[in-house]
C-alpha cells in the first residue's frame, strides 16, 4: 500500500520507494501539508506545525478568537486566493455575485489501485500493480464549488503525480481565473536552488541554477505553447546537490500550452512551489454542473542527486507517458532532406538521396517541408495539404514505392496548425484562424495560426492528413509548429469566454493528435516546433520523439542535449548528423564527432547524401551500424552525465549502461584543444564495483571500482572537436 489514511488523525501518507508525502485534515477542516521528502515510516509529522499569533496574518472566521491559526503561514495543500493566504495561490475564482471568496475544506476522499484518465488531456498511466491513486475532495460550503485533488503514486519510480478538478455544484455561473495543478509548501525551508531550462530558437533548454530568495521567481510561457524560451520542467534541489548527491525535487508539467512555475519564499523563510496553466490570458467559465480539469504535474523525488532524478524521469516518460508500438519497437534511423535541399527538391532528387542512404543502413527517408500546395518558400502553401505534383511528378505513391523499393520506409512533414494567407485554405476560410475580426492579425514566419478549438478546423485537418496517409505507404509524420500565438480570439466563442481559447487550442490539438495516433498505430510521430519549441511531456504522450533543436551543430548540441536530459529520456531526443560548415553556426567539426553526438538520441541524418564522398559514406555506414548495435543501451539503458558542459571547458563526457549492465558506452567530445594538456581521468558511474570490464576490441580490462573511483584514462587527443567513443563489455 503506497497510500495510507488514518481515520482518527485524518492523516494521509503516500510512500514511494525513497520518499514520503504527508498531509492532514487539520483544524476547521483545512487540508494542511506536512511533509514531502526522504522516506519516513510510522511517524505522524503533525508536530512540525507551528501555530503563532503573527501580525497581519488574518484568521479564518471559524477560528474566531484563536489568533494562531492563519492560512498566511500554515502549509497549505492547495492554496486559494482571497482568504488570507497572500502567497502565490493555486486557485482563484470569481463567484456568481462577483466575490473572490472561496473556502475549501475537506469533504471526502477515495483511494484506489491504478489511475484514471484525465478527460481530454495527456497524463501518465499505469496498471493497478504499478500505481495507486488518491482523490481528496474539498468543498466550499457556501458556493458548493468542489475541488478534487488527484494524486497517483508510482512507488518504484519515486513519482507522485498531481492534478486538480474543479466542479461547479452551485446554482450560478462561476469564473475560474487561475487553476494551478500543483501547490507544494516546504515548511521552514528555503535553502533550495532553482534549476530551470531556458533558451531560444536554435538553443533550447540551457541550464540555469540559482539560489531561491524571498519573493517570487517564475519561469513561464504565454506563447500559447510550452516554448523554446522556458521549459515546463524545473527542479528544486539542495544547494550542494550534484549528479550523485543531494535532495532534488523535479516537476514536469504534462501540458503543451501556457504555463507558470513559481517558487516563492515567504516572510518566515518557507518555500512554496506552484505549477500549472499560466493565469495570464486564462479565464474559464463554469456553468452549474460543469467541471474543469487541470493538467498533470509529475513530481519525482531523489535523495541521490540529479542523476537518479533524471533516470527516474526517463523511465517514467518512456513507460508511463509514451504509448503505442514505438514505445518499445526500435525506431528507424532516418534521413531528412530539410538541410539537404530545403524547398528545392523533386521526386527524383529525394529518391536518389534515399537510394544512397539505403546502402548505408539508413532505414527511412523523411520528406520535409515543401511537398504540398504551392510551397517553394515559407510565404505560401501552409494549409493546402494536397501533393504538389509539379514537384513530385507521378504523385506521392510513385515516390513512396520507389523509396520502399530500396528497402527504406517513408516519412512526411506536416505543419497542421498553421495557414498562409497565400493558400486555398485561407482564401476559402479566412475566418478559420485565431484573429480578432476587427483588426489584421500578427504574422510570424508569414503565417497565421488555425483555431484548433474549432471542430470544423480539426475535421478538415483530420481528413486531409488521413487522405495523405491513405495515398501512400507512409510510416512517419513530423508534426511541426513554426510560430507562437497572438491575437488569440476565436469567433466560435462569445466575448466573455475568450479567456478559454488558449487552453481550448491545446485541447483541440490533443483531440486531433489522439484521433490520428490511435487510428494509425503503425505511424511513428515526431513532434517539432522550430526544433525543440514544444518539447514537453504532453507532446511525448502522442509522439515518443521530438526534434530537439533546429541547431544541428554538435558542439551546441552538447549543451542542448545535456539540458534536455534532465527531464526527458534519450529516446525522445531527435538528433541528426548534418553537413559542414554547420548551417546554423558555420562551425566545422569532424564527421565522427557529429555521429557521436547525434547517436545520443533518436539518430538520423539531415544532409544531401548525394554530396557525401565515398569515404564519408563508409564512415556513415559504420556510425549507423554502431548505433544499431548499441540501440538498446542508448535508448533504454541508464544515462549518466559525467561532466557539466557549463563548467568543464575542455571536454564533455556522458555514459550509457545497458539494462542488464553488460554493455557500457562512454562518449567524450573535446571542446577545446590544448597543447601540453592536463591528464583526463574521467570517473564512470553505474558500474559493478567488483566486476571487470573490457574495452571492446582491446585487451584492456579494468574493475568497476577502478573505473568509478580512479577513472578511465583518456589518451591525449589532438585537433579541433575530436570525439572518442569507448565501448566496455562486462568481462567476468
Ligand atoms: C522547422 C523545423 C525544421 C524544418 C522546417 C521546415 O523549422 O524545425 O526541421 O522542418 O521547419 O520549414
Amino acid at each position: 500500500m503506497a497510500i495510507l489514511y488514518h481515520e482518527q488523525t485524518k492523516i494521509f501518507t503516500m510512500h514511494t520507494k525513497n520518499s514520503t508525502y504527508q498531509m492532514q485534515v487539520g483544524a476547521y477542516g483545512y487540508l494542511l501539508h506536512l511533509y514531502y521528502g526522504s522516506k519516513i515510516e510510522g511517524q505522524e509529522l503533525t508536530y512540525l506545525l507551528q501555530y503563532n499569533d503573527r501580525g497581519f496574518s488574518s484568521n479564518p472566521a471559524e477560528a474566531y478568537k484563536d489568533r494562531t491559526f492563519s492560512l498566511d503561514f500554515l502549509p497549505q495543500e492547495y492554496s486559494v486566493f482571497g482568504m488570507g493566504d497572500y502567497r502565490e495561490s493555486g486557485l482563484q475564482l470569481q463567484n456568481t455575485d462577483g466575490s473572490f471568496d472561496v473556502q475549501l475544506t475537506y469533504k471526502s476522499h477515495e483511494i484506489y489501485q491504478g489511475k484514471r484518465r484525465l478527460e481530454g488531456l495527456p497524463a501518465s498511466y499505469g496498471t493497478e500493480k504499478e500505481v495507486e491513486s488518491l482523490v481528496i475532495t474539498l468543498q466550499d460550503e457556501v458556493t458548493k464549488v468542489e475541488v478534487d485533488l488527484l494524486y497517483s503514486v508510482f512507488e518504484e519510480l519515486d513519482t507522485i503525480t498531481r492534478s486538480v478538478q474543479v466542479r461547479n455544484k452551485g446554482i450560478g455561473t462561476i469564473t475560474l481565473e487561475k487553476v494551478m495543478s500543483c501547490c507544494l509548501d516546504f515548511m521552514n525551508r528555503c535553502d533550495f536552488d532553482y534549476m530551470t531550462f531556458y533558451g531560444k530558437h536554435t538553443l533550447e533548454r540551457q541550464v540555469e541554477r540559482t539560489p531561491i530568495r524571498h519573493g517570487k521567481m517564475s519561469v513561464e510561457s504565454v506563447r500559447g505553447c510550452s516554448s523554446h524560451q522556458q521549459n515546463p520542467f524545473v527542479i528544486l534541489c539542495d544547494q550542494d546537490a550534484n549528479e550523485m548527491h543531494g535532495e532534488c525535487y523535479g516537476f514536469s508539467f504534462v501540458y503543451s500550452g501556457n504555463f507558470k512555475a513559481t517558487v516563492e519564499v515567504d516572510q518566515i523563510h518557507q518555500t512554496r512551489f506552484v505549477m500549472g496553466i499560466h493565469d495570464t490570458g486564462f479565464c474559464f467559465t463554469l456553468e452549474p454542473g460543469e467541471a474543469f480539469v487541470a493538467p498533470e504535474v509529475m513530481m519525482v523525488y531523489s535523495e541521490q542527486g540529479l542523476g537518479a532524478l533524471s533516470r527516474n524521469y526517463h523511465t517514467l516518460i518512456q513507460e508511463h507517458i509514451c504509448r503505442g508500438k514505438f514505445k518499445k519497437a526500435r525506431r528507424p534511423v532516418l534521413i531528412n532532406n530539410w538541410e539537404g535541399t530545403y524547398f528545392d527538391f523533386t521526386a527524383e532528387k529525394l529518391a536518389s538521396i534515399a537510394k544512397d542512404a539505403s546502402k548505408l543502413g539508413i532505414e527511412m527517408l523523411v520528406m520535409d517541408d515543401g511537398w504540398f500546395g504551392v510551397r517553394n518558400d515559407d510565404y505560401s502553401g501552409l494549409g493546402d495539404w494536397f501533393v504538389n505534383t509539379n514537384k513530385l511528378q507521378g504523385g506521392l505513391s510513385k515516390l513512396v514505392e520507389e523509396v520502399n523499393s530500396y528497402g527504406m520506409k517513408f516519412g512526411i512533414w506536416f505543419e497542421p496548425e498553421m495557414v498562409n494567407e497565400d493558400s486555398d485554405l485561407y482564401r476559402t476560410h479566412p475566418d478559420w484562424c485565431l484573429k480578432t475580426p476587427t483588426r489584421e492579425g500578427n504574422r510570424s514566419r508569414f503565417q497565421y495560426v488555425l483555431d484548433m478549438s474549432r471542430e470544423e478546423v480539426r475535421t478538415y485537418l483530420y481528413e486531409r492528413i488521413t487522405a495523405i496517409l491513405k495515398e501512400a505507404n507512409i510510416e512517419y509524420i513530423k508534426w511541426d509548429m513554426n510560430r507562437h500565438l497572438t491575437n488569440v480570439y476565436s469567433i466560435s466563442l462569445p466575448a466573455n469566454r475568450q479567456g478559454e481559447v488558449y487552453h481550448r487550442y491545446v485541447l483541440g490539438l490533443y483531440d486531433l493528435l489522439e484521433r490520428l495516433t490511435t487510428e494509425n498505430p503503425h505511424v511513428l510521430f515526431e513532434g517539432c516546433s522550430g526544433g525543440g519549441g514544444r518539447f514537453d511531456a504532453g507532446m511525448l504522450y502522442y509522439s515518443p520523439q521530438i526534434w530537439t533543436s533546429d541547431n544541428t551543430d554538435p558542439i551546441d548540441r552538447l549543451r542542448i542535449q545535456y539540458g534536455t536530459s534532465f527531464g526527458y529520456p534519450i529516446s525522445s531526443m531527435g538528433s541528426h548528423v548534418s553537413a559542414i560548415p554547420n548551417h546554423q553556426t558555420g562551425r566545422v567539426t569532424p564527421l565522427h564527432t557529429r555521429g557521436v553526438v547525434a547517436m545520443s538520441g533518436t539518430f538520423g541524418y539531415e544532409l544531401d547524401m548525394n554530396k557525401m564522398t565515398e569515404e564519408e559514406k563508409e564512415e556513415i555506414k559504420e556510425q549507423v551500424a554502431m548505433y544499431k548495435k548499441y540501440y538498446n543501451t542508448i535508448n533504454y539503458g541508464a544515462y549518466y552525465r559525467l561532466t557539466n558542459p557549463y563548467s568543464s571547458e575542455r571536454f564533455v563526457a556522458w555514459e550509457f549502461v545497458s539494462e542488464d549492465g553488460k554493455n557500457v558506452l562512454v562518449n567524450f567530445v573535446l571542446t577545446k584543444p590544448e597543447h601540453n594538456p592536463p591528464i583526463i581521468n574521467i570517473k564512470l558511474q553505474g558500474l559493478e564495483r567488483n566486476k571487470r570490464y573490457r574495452v571492446a576490441g582491446t585487451e584492456e580490462v579494468y574493475t568497476g571500482a577502478a573505473l568509478m573511483n580512479a577513472g578511465y584514462h583518456l589518451k591525449e587527443q589532438f585537433g579541433d572537436y575530436t570525439a572518442v567513443q569507448i565501448a566496455l563489455e562486462l568481462y567476468e
